[in-house]
């Protein structure tokens, strides 16, 4: 008899999506964040592999499953942890779990932005501390009549864009190319577009391009104490840079699910008052992950079958 393929699971993939994997391969799990050497002695002479953001795929992994592996598919929207060249330099496929987590994601951006500019956190945390400070001490600013700037306008910043449509808000987006058939933003130069909105929330994904996009210069022309909101990838802005802004105030405050060495977040911006953080749960509902699991499993067996995948990226 022939052996059954065997899959990694090199991510927390929801109980469904394993259900879904068991009755036909032989499957190796690991936690979310698998140790390296967990991965490269356990990939070795495996079908497919499940990735997700924080589990670097690249040629030295690539070449650890010496010839077996036939897919990648990543537990996620976002694949700037796959070197897409190295997969495709070896005849693997790449897949990605797009549009079942576009409403999820969009929702928590406009969560932050509330959050935010309404100092959610720092108002619940004077509340369990014992404390009940004056609500003059409190004062916060509100999205209907605000100008907000979309950074990138792909599917998650187009729903962004929706569910503001009831806030009364002008909206602008930065992109490479212009939005066909659309009405409700308008296109702005990234420069521009930091200069007048009050309140700006990133929506590209990481790229050599995107990498460190917002740096100091950029912040430097942000209006006043506006508010920046990143549900994307923490690399897009230069920590150090936002940092500063929001000790001086220029950033009024940020609302952050994401940041650049995660699990890492530094400990000046958990000091700081102005600031929200959310352990990257953006896409973390029970249907979404859910949805995703399982496009993510159709990825992995579609390829594994010989058959084309439904959302590949290489
Ligand atoms: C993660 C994400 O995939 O989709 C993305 O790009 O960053 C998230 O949805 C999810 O947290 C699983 O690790």
């Amino acid at each position: 008899m022939m052996a059954r393929p065997r899959v990694v699971v090199a991510a927390l993939l929801p109980q469904v999506g394993l259900e879904l994997l068991r009755p036909r391969y032989d499957v190796d799990t690991s936690s979310e964040r698998p140790e390296r050497l967990w991965l490269l002695d356990h990939v070795r002479g495996a079908a497919g592999m499940v990735a997700a953001p924080g589990v670097r795929v690249d040629s030295e992994l690539l070449d650890a499953a010496g010839g077996s592996l036939k897919v990648v598919a990543n537990f996620g929207v976002g694949y700037d942890n796959i070197d897409v060249d190295a997969v495709r330099a070896r005849g693997i496929r790449a897949t990605n779990t797009p549009d079942v987590l576009t409403n999820a994601t969009a929702e928590l951006a406009v969560t932050l932005m509330l959050a935010a500019s309404r100092r959610v956190a720092e108002a619940d945390a004077a509340v369990r501390s014992g404390g009940w400070p004056h609500e003059s001490e409190l004062l916060g600013r509100e999205l209907s009549g605000a100008t907000v700037g979309l950074i990138g306008f792909g599917r998650i910043a187009q729903r962004v864009a929706g569910l503001l449509s009831g806030f009364g808000t002008r909206l602008l987006y930065s992109s490479r190319s212009e939005a066909r058939g659309q009405a409700v933003a308008e296109r702005r130069e990234l420069p521009e577009l930091m200069s007048a909105c009050d309140f700006i929330s990133v929506h590209v994904p990481l790229s050599p391009e995107t990498h460190h996009l917002i740096d100091g210069a950029l912040l430097a022309k942000i209006k006043p104490g506006a508010i920046l909101v990143n549900t994307s990838r923490g690399a897009v802005i230069e920590t150090g840079a936002l940092i500063d802004a929001l000790r001086s105030g220029r950033v009024g405050a940020a609302g952050l699910d994401v940041y650049e060495d995660e699990p890492e977040v530094p400990q000046s911006l958990r000091e700081l008052s102005n600031t929200v953080l959310l352990p990257h749960v953006g896409s973390a509902t029970g249907t979404t992950r859910d949805a995703m699991a399982r496009l993510c499993v159709e990825n992995l067996v579609a390829v594994i079958e010989g058959r084309q995948p439904p959302t590949p990226v290489v």
